[in-house]
């Protein structure tokens, strides 16, 4: 079926900026690995936005281009990079003591990493209790903050020449939060920022600032930040994307790719035991257990939403499912999960799953922070605004409509994805059908 484009989409002109709260591991190694693509020294390897493919019309017509040639994209080469952190580290320093990437690799891209060097952060001790900050705004009142940030932010747009810019936030976990009366519309956000409301976590003050100037903002952890009604309500008015949130990499991104396949051949699941290890920042902070249960509920959610025990009571309804993570200050980055799945099958019969992975977590981390900056800025440049459910395939907890369960299949992720961007070109969607072949 033939679908029209919904608007007219602005070419990418000029430079992107990328501006990250939260200059750590994720952030990085991101902008290290960005200027390692654009040296020739590496491959933008898990990357879709920059080695994906999607394909057009039937499948006899052989057209398969690059996503980046099919739909307009900021050119890496465009990129220039921004940020905060609670610490001075320059992105260099930042990158040494996060210890993912190989000191060679970053000695050889020193020049570009130190000319990176964060803006002091707001920060509030009681959404991440375990980091003692150092490079901090200080401020009269919280609006006192969010208006630091936004002269940051016109700060950076005139000092680096670029023409657009986005917001991913790459910072800490922040303690768990529910969305209060503070959060309920724009207009109690405001006069709590006027008050101080301490309902109000420092992500939401990026995410505020970031709106109000114009600027697609991703949530790349599991806070609440912009997840509520009052962030939502300004994104629409300003007309801002929004994605979130928390990064799915690593272990819950294995849940995803795992729990659709047993479903789809009706495998029972009576059990799944993740635990990880971890020794980064992250670990540390999330060894604080209000910053875990933020965590918990993201990692704990994909599962149940996947497996829809209320449609599959006798396979699913009773599965013991639990996460743990365990700060283990020798493994540094290099995180290692592993996962016991019980399963059962005919005649409920069990077996059983062990899953270890290892894996330097801001690896896989990178990439997605990459693409979501590109796409972000691609759906402002094509009028798209509020959230942006199709980028659902980077996030452990897709944000979604109020009234719409989040989509967590991987598989039906990706084919959103790559229909929303038919959709934007005016190109057919693919439904798989395919009858067509054999008329
Ligand atoms: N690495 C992954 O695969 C992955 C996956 C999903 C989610 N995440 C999330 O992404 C975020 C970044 O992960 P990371 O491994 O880079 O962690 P990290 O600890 O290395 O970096 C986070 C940085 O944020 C800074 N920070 C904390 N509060 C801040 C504030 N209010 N303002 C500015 N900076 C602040 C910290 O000082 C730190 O440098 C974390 O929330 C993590 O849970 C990471």
């Amino acid at each position: 079926m033939p679908v029209q484009r919904r608007a007219v989409i602005k070419p990418a002109e000029g430079k992107l900026g990328v501006l990250t709260p939260g200059m750590g591991a994720v952030t990085t190694t991101f902008i290290a690995g960005v200027e390692a693509v654009r040296r020739g020294l590496a491959k933008p390897i898990g990357s879709l936005t920059q080695m994906g493919t999607v394909r057009l019309g039937k499948r006899t017509d052989n057209r398969s281009p690059k996503i980046k040639d099919f739909v307009p994209l900021a050119a890496i080469e465009d990129l220039a990079f921004g940020g905060w952190d609670i610490f001075a580290d320059n992105a260099y320093q930042a990158a040494a003591h996060a210890g993912v990437l190989e000191q060679k690799l970053l000695d050889q891209l020193r020049d570009a990493l130190e000319a990176v060097t964060p803006m002091p952060g707001v920060f509030e001790q009681r959404y991440v209790p375990r980091l003692r900050a150092t490079h901090i705004k200080q401020g009269s009142s919280k609006m006192d903050l969010a208006e630091q940030l936004i002269d940051d932010i016109t700060g950076f747009r005139e000092r680096s020449g670029v023409a657009r810019l986005v917001m991913v936030w790459c910072g800490s976990t922040e303690t768990f939060q529910k969305a209060g009366q503070v959060h309920s519309s724009l207009e109690n956000f405001e006069c709590g920022l006027q008050k101080s409301d301490p309902e109000i976590a420092p992500s939401q003050i990026y995410a505020y600032a970031a709106l109000k100037c114009g600027v697609p903002f991703a949530n790349g952890a599991p806070n609440l930040t912009v997840d509520t009604p009052a962030l939502q309500q300004l994104a629409r008015e300003r007309q801002v994307p929004i994605a979130g949130k928390d990064y799915k990499t690593g272990q819950t991104f294995l849940k995803t790719l795992l729990a659709p396949g047993l479903k789809s051949r009706l495998l029972g699941v009576s059990g799944w035991f993740s635990s990880n290890i971890l020794g980064n920042r992250d670990g540390e902070v999330l060894d604080d257990p209000e910053a875990f249960r933020t965590k918990e509920e993201s990692k704990l959610s994909a599962l149940e939403q996947i497996l829809q025990p209320e449609l599959y009571p006798d396979l699913y309804s009773s599965m013991y499912h639990k996460v743990r993570i365990h700060y283990y200050p020798p493994r540094g980055d290099n995180k290692e999960g592993w996962d016991n799945i019980d399963i059962f099958g005919w005649l409920g019969y069990p077996v059983q799953i062990k899953i270890d992975f290892l894996c330097r977590d801001s690896i896989l981390a990178a990439p997605l922070v990459l693409d979501l900056a590109l796409f972000l800025d691609l759906a402002q440049r094509a009028s798209m605004h509020g959230v942006q459910e199709w980028l659902s395939f980077y996030f452990k907890s897709p944000m979604t409509a109020p009234q719409l369960y989040p989509e967590h299949d991987i598989f039906i992720q990706l084919m959103k994805l790559k229909n929303t961007l038919r959709w934007l070109k005016g190109e057919d969607l693919i439904t798989h059908l395919g009858l067509e072949y054999y008329d």
